[in-house]
């Protein structure tokens, strides 16, 4: 049954129904629509506008319906036009006349405004858990690899010596910095909008604030126009989520890469990987390439919703029903996308001698070589020509600095003395980086306490 059929006098045209229905998606937000219009009547009641009795009539029929909703005995009916008017067509059968006052004083913009809100700050939670159980495991991965030793690459060439813990700690920084751009958005966006109306207010004497406390939003919003159209915070949290996505998706590049057959950095534990049809050697790093590929999904969602917004006069259009479906795929994903790739991290291996090796023998030591001599006096600028003409020695030998005699070391410069090894170990290479950030163990017990607290203290 239609809400508005009054006005109306030729028959329903079935395409222009499914064209304009939403019912197909707006229905997985039953419990926020119900769970708003139990506070609309309990403020309409303790406004005067409906009775205690109207009220509880209303709230035990919405309850019921969501009982049933859950328990599965209610099936949301798909010819139904949307969940607003599902709702509010069940309750009306199942408790007769007195329910037809449950939509006093409201529209379905504000209703949807207020159920999409609703919605997503439910998802912002969810999103949140799942990126609090990614950060754990970073850590996790953190604590156990202080002391692998790896390439750091600039320009994907071997640069410097840093340690798993380090890279990895990289990471954790960007996956942080996610969470407070999802609790910024929060802040922002929760204000109520229910009373807006269909964009003037109401002639009815609501008490919205009293609405907004028991939905627990901050405060009702302030424009009844803006409240009906405003989708900010749909387009921050798909630009929040597409900035996860981009971490996530540079994070599977790297595990890919390191899961090669040419690095054989780490291994992908045999549940993360798969086969393939024809040759019996691959097992492919396939989840961290869906990771990856989902990425644009979610870029996709917010230009989408970017591009319906932008030519909206004020106040509700139709088009702006198209949020719905792209931003739940978009929550979708992201949650796929974080619950999949935290659990491929938490059983990934890592091949410690292998990356050992690969920093080794890249010449990450030599920035190193170069201290040591100024360290002794000469003059930077110097140092570096002296080792450049070592690496290239070594790049004819094919041994790495480590391999070399002292006899040859002298043979460049006379400043080389027995201690050059030492200075030039991987192990020093990294314990002498102690300034904060850097990845010497000092420097990162100051910035794992940091961590840990920022897990424990931030909700
Ligand atoms: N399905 C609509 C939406 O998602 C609900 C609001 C409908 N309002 C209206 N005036 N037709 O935006």
């Amino acid at each position: 049954m239609k809400l508005w059929g009054g006005r109306f006098t030729k028959e329903e045209n079935t395409l222009v129904n499914q064209f304009n229905a939403s019912i197909s998606f707006d229905k997985r937000f039953y419990r926020q629509d119900i769970r708003g219009s139990i506070a609309h009547v309990t403020m309409l009641a303790k406004q005067g506008i409906l009775t205690d009795k109207e009220k509880q009539q209303i709230v035990a029929g919405l309850e019921g319906i969501l009982s049933d909703v859950e328990n599965g005995t209610l099936e949301i009916d798909p010819g139904a036009e949307d969940i607003h008017s599902f709702v509010e067509t069940t309750l009306i059968l199942r408790i007769g006349d007195v329910g037809k006052k449950l939509h006093t004083g409201r529209s379905r913009n504000d209703q949807v405004a207020l159920d999409m809100k609703l919605y997503v700050r439910d998802e912002i939670g969810a999103l949140d858990t799942l990126i609090k159980e990614l950060l754990q495991t970073i850590l996790t991965v953190i604590e156990e690899n202080l002391e692998t030793y790896m390439p750091g690459f600039t320009h994907l060439q071997k640069a410097q010596p840093v340690t798993a813990a380090h890279h990895f700690g990289a990471y954790f920084e960007m996956f942080l910095r996610d969470r407070s751009r999802l609790s910024d958005i929060l802040k922002r966006m929760n204000t109520c909008p229910l009373g807006s109306g269909a964009l003037a207010g109401t002639t009815y004497p609501l008490d919205r604030e009293y609405t907004a406390s028991l939905l627990g939003f901050d405060s009702a919003t302030r424009n009844s126009m803006d409240s009906v159209s405003d989708r900010d915070y749909l387009i921050e949290l798909c630009s929040a989520m597409a900035t996860m996505m981009m971490h996530l998706s540079r994070f599977s590049e790297e595990i890919i890469l390191w899961n090669s057959n040419e690095y054989q950095f780490v291994e992908l534990d045999d549940a993360y990987s798969t086969g393939s049809s024809i040759m019996p050697q691959k097992k492919n790093p396939d989840i961290a390439e869906l990771v990856r590929g989902k990425t644009g999904r979610v870029y996709g969602a917010l230009i989408s919703i970017l591009t319906t917004m932008k030519g909206i006069p004020l106040a509700y259009n139709k088009d702006i029903q198209e949020d719905k479906e792209l931003t739940f795929d978009a929550i979708d994903t992201t949650k796929d996308c974080l619950t999949l790739f935290t659990g491929m991290l938490a059983t990934m291996k890592f091949n410690r001698d292998a990356m050992k090796k690969s920093a080794v023998n890249g010449f990450t030591n030599a920035t190193d070589a170069a201290d040591y001599l100024v360290n002794h006096g000469v003059p930077f600028r110097d140092a570096h020509g002296i080792v450049g003409q070592l690496v290239l020695h070594c790049l004819n030998k094919g041994i790495s600095l480590d391999d070399m005699s002292l006899e040859e070391y002298k043979a460049v410069s006379p400043v080389f003395e027995e201690d050059i090894y030492e200075a030039i170990s991987l192990k020093t290479c990294v314990e002498k980086r102690t300034t904060l950030g850097a990845p010497g163990p000092s420097a990162m017990a100051k910035v794992i306490t940091e961590y840990k607290r920022l897990l424990e203290t931030e909700n």
